[in-house]
């Protein structure tokens, strides 16, 4: 661009339109670039500056510094009428309505009787037991013979028991809790203060308060001195824990292979006894068996339903609710699931 008054007015006007019709911010970067940068003509003229007499430097120096600072407000006011206009449209665009309502997801929870088998462990561990576990699938022997079940013991046979093929594995489901404290006589020496939950399993029908699944937990207790008043203290202790101080609970003289003398723990519950589990002392031949000396030593077990238990705490007079897994019973019960 030859140096002229009129090139420096139609630069600075070619600007001014150029930032006038800049329509976003993008759009007005470049037209700064183009218009007001060093390569601008405004900007190249300036640079024409040196080469002038002073006298010519000083006329169009003038000239060339208010065409710029014209530029410049230009610019600057464009700018600002441009980001008013974004602000203006982001806070449309991106609001946000708080009166959608919100899409509620179920958090996943554990199932009512996982809750009630921690409360007892916890319960259990307070008074300095220990937790032990044993197999599903257990040996014949340790389910019954160690237990001192004889071999044609009723529950022994095909209705009761789920035996595991092939049949000479002598495996079976175990049919209760019991062989857990088999295992653990046989691993530990006295004393032994251990609470054991587990699945269990039988030949029974579903029904109101039967399950061919379900779950027990057994207590066994051997040290020395060990009497009935320990059981009876201990069942009383764990019966108020879990149902409150009202509950109302029974001993019936039993029988179980196992324990001698034995005795079946009933609650009351909907105008009725529902026995609740098994206990007795450790049978001195199972303390044999074990390897324990019944000279010193002596003990106490008992084995309770886990169901029978939720159904009594939570009036829950159906089985089928607490075995066929739909999460919205947790949630009536107020349990697992937030
Ligand atoms: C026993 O299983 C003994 N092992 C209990 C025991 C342990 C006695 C230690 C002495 C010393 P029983 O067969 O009665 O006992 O079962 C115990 C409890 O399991 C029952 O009282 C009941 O609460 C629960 N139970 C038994 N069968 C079922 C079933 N099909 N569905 C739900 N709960 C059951
Ligand atoms: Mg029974």
């Amino acid at each position: 661009m030859s140096l002229s008054a009129q090139a420096i007015e139609d630069a600075k006007n070619e600007a001014l339109s150029a930032i006038a019709g800049a329509l976003d911010l993008d759009s007005l970067k470049e037209v700064k670039s183009a218009h007001a940068g060093d390569k601008s003509p405004i900007s190249k003229a300036n640079q024409q500056l040196g080469s002038l007499t002073p006298e010519e430097r000083a006329n169009f120096g003038k000239v060339i510094g208010q065409a710029k600072n014209q530029v410049a407000v230009a610019l600057e006011e464009r700018l600002k009428v441009l980001e008013a206009e974004r602000d203006a449209r982001v806070l449309i665009e991106e609001r946000v309505d708080v009166s959608i309502p919100a899409r509620r997801t179920i958090q996943g929870g554990l199932h009512p009787l996982t809750i009630l088998t921690n409360e007892i462990c916890d319960l259990f561990l307070g008074m300095g037991y220990r937790v032990a576990e044993g197999p599903e699938l257990e040996a014949e022997w340790l389910n019954f013979d160690a237990l001192n079940i004889p071999a044609d013991h009723p529950a022994r046979t095909m209705q009761d028991t789920f035996f595991v093929e092939p049949a000479d594995s002598h495996l079976v489901l175990r049919t209760h809790t019991s062989p857990v404290q088999v295992r653990t006589m046989l691993e530990e020496k006295p004393p032994i203060y251990v609470i054991c939950p587990g699945r269990t399993y039988r030949a029974d029908e579903l029904d109101a308060t039967h399950t061919p699944v379900f779950s027990q937990v057994e207590g066994l207790v051997i040290d020395k001195g060990i009497t009935m008043a320990d059981l009876k203290g201990t069942l009383d202790h764990f019966a108020r824990s879990i149902f409150g101080p009202d509950v109302k609970t029974r001993l019936r003289s039993s029988f179980f292979p196992f324990t001698e003398p034995s005795a079946e723990v009933d609650f009351f519950f909907n105008g009725r006894w529902i026995e609740w589990g098994g206990c007795g002392m450790v049978n001195p031949k199972v303390l044999i068996a074990c390897g324990i000396d019944p000279e010193v030593y002596s003990g106490f077990a008992f084995g309770m339903g886990l169901e029978r238990t939720l159904m009594v705490r939570h009036g829950i007079t159906d089985m089928h609710d607490i075995v066929e897994g739909d999460a919205r019973f947790s949630q009536n019960f107020g349990m697992g699931v937030k």
